[in-house]
């Protein structure tokens, strides 16, 4: 896919690794429609080439309207990244919690709405333009390497394993309208919301493990997207960019 001149929709787009994308995109020549909850966070964002959208991703009216509006302002959408999310943590059993050590659901709602009814909602509102105006175009699901299974984060791996599974399904669904679908699963990234999620001392452990000793930074995550987006043959697969933490 040639990228100058495409439209893009980036969710989570307000902060950090969607903010990066967005703007990794618009670099590129993309039209770019930025949605978050985050109202203020968002308007710093918006230029020429990047049009904000305050809208819930996991709210399918809010999400259809939102999509209406991008569909009459750029005529066509051609990228759709899912970065919207939450990276949160709950032991399944904690020994010393009380009264009730057991999961928290009300956590576990939140985290499956946060990190994947917001990749439903939107795949299935974007799928719905793209096959009606034959757009050849391309789904990436920003999942995690926690997918695979992280102690502690039974909810946000679950979510985010559903991420990866949203992507493999739909390239088989949509491959026939010519439409791709896949998944990019970092590993630890620097980001407010990683330093914000566990204690520094934590995360030196967790940078120990990795294969090159350090953080990722949202701008690969960026340049990760911009490859995937760019490679037609590129399908139903998760692309892992963890630097080597899963060895
Ligand atoms: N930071 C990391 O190390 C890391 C690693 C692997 C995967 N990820 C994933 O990458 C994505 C971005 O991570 P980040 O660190 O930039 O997170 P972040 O918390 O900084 O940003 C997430 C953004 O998503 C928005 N959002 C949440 N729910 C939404 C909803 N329902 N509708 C619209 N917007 C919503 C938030 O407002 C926020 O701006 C997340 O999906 C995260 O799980 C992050």
């Amino acid at each position: 896919m040639k990228l100058d001149g495409a439209v893009a929709v980036v969710t989570g787009a307000a902060q950090n690794i969607g903010r990066s994308i967005a703007l990794a995109l618009a670099d590129a020549g993309c039209r770019v429609a930025a949605f978050d909850l985050n109202k203020e966070l968002l308007n710093d964002l918006g230029s020429d080439q990047i049009s904000v959208f305050q809208c819930d991703a996991a709210d399918p009216d809010q999400t259809a309207a939102a999509i209406t509006a991008v569909m009459a302002q750029f005529g066509r959408i051609d990228v759709l990244v899912n970065a919207a999310g939450w990276i949160c943590s709950a032991p399944l059993y904690n020994l010393l919690g009380r009264p009730a050590g057991r999961h928290d659901l009300v956590l576990w709602e939140k985290a499956l709405r946060l990190n994947l009814t917001t990749a439903l909602v939107m795949g299935s509102c974007v799928a719905e333009q793209m096959i009606r105006q034959r757009t050849r175009g391309v789904i990436i699901n920003i999942s995690s390497v926690a997918a695979r299974g992280n102690a502690g984060q039974s909810a946000y791996a679950a979510a985010k394993a559903g991420c990866n599974a949203l992507a493999m399904t739909w390239a088989k669904e949509l491959g026939a309208f010519g439409i791709r679908a896949l998944a990019i699963a970092p590993g630890f990234i620097d980001t407010s919301s990683t330093h914000g999620a566990m204690s520094e001392e934590r995360l030196k452990d967790w940078v120990g493990k990795t294969a090159l000793r350090r953080l990722g930074t949202p701008e690969q995550v960026a340049r990760t997207v911009l490859f995937a987006a760019e490679n037609d043959y590129l399908t139903g697969t998760v692309i892992e960019l963890d630097g080597g933490l899963k060895l």
